[in-house]
């Protein structure tokens, strides 16, 4: 059975992710912060879904993640922070904010493959690290965010160059209707945006495929599928 790992994978697109995975015969490990969440996400037992509670930005947690997930076909790390919400410009930020999305979103998926790449070259497994258009656009007010993630896409980069023997994917879901584009927006009617389970063939194609590593959007693995 492959068996992968999502981090944040107690709501949005992760859940969903998640779900889909375990329902074509992947086990799947996710994690979140919140027990109640986690729970219901995992809920009813499959025995394809575990759920283990903890924030990735606790070393102790992540062990206990690498621990419980074992050897991995598959990494998301699917986690992530935007940072206070009504969004700020980037000079606004206290340092501890910065220190916090910076944290999430790039120093905790890195130690999280450090601590995961030996089963995944074992494995000759995939990393995804969910990015966003704020890592390549410059969008005010999502500075953080989209620098976090754009060094999290360039430490992809740099992984698959160093272990050519695993598939290290950026992956740019684009807008999701969830909690963290809502928290983007306060009060804004996000009805529009598409639900995250509308953007999860995208993922599983690139995973399917298997294309050289870098960086992907879902409209593009999408087309290519037409
Ligand atoms: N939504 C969009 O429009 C959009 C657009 C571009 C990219 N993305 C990216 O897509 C990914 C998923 O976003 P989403 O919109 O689905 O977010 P979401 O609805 O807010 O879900 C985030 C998930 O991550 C968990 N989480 C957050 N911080 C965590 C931490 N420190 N440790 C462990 N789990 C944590 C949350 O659970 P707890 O809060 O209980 O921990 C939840 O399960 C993110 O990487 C995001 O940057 C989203």
């Amino acid at each position: 059975m492959p068996n992968a790992l999502i981090t944040g994978g107690s709501r949005g697109f992760g859940r969903e992710l998640a779900r889909a995975l375990g329902e074509t015969g992947w086990t799947v490990t996710i994690d979140g912060r919140t027990a109640a969440t986690v729970r219901e996400a995992t809920e009813p037992p499959t025995g394809s879904l575990h759920g283990v509670v903890g924030t990735v930005r606790d070393h102790d947690h992540r062990v206990e993640l690498a621990r419980r997930a074992g050897d991995l076909d598959l990494l998301v790390n699917n986690a992530s922070s935007l940072g206070p919400s009504p969004l700020r410009d980037l000079a606004s930020l206290a340092p501890s904010d910065l220190h916090e999305v910076f944290d999430t979103n790039l120093v905790s998926p890195l130690a999280l493959i450090g601590l995961l790449l030996p089963g995944l070259r074992a494995r000759a497994g995939i990393v995804v690290n969910i990015s966003s258009d704020a890592a390549v656009e410059a969008y005010p007010g999502w500075g953080a965010y989209g620098a976090s993630k754009a060094g999290l896409d360039h430490a992809g980069l740099v992984l698959a160059a160093e272990f050519p023997d695993i598939a290290v994917y950026s992956f740019d879901p684009g807008d999701m209707r969830t909690d963290m584009h809502q928290a983007a927006f306060p009060g804004e009617d996000i009805s529009d945006r598409p639900l995250p389970e509308s953007v999860v063939p995208a993922l599983m194609r690139l995973i399917e495929t298997r294309p050289p590593s870098g960086r992907y959007t879902a409209a593009q693995m999408m087309s290519e599928a037409t």
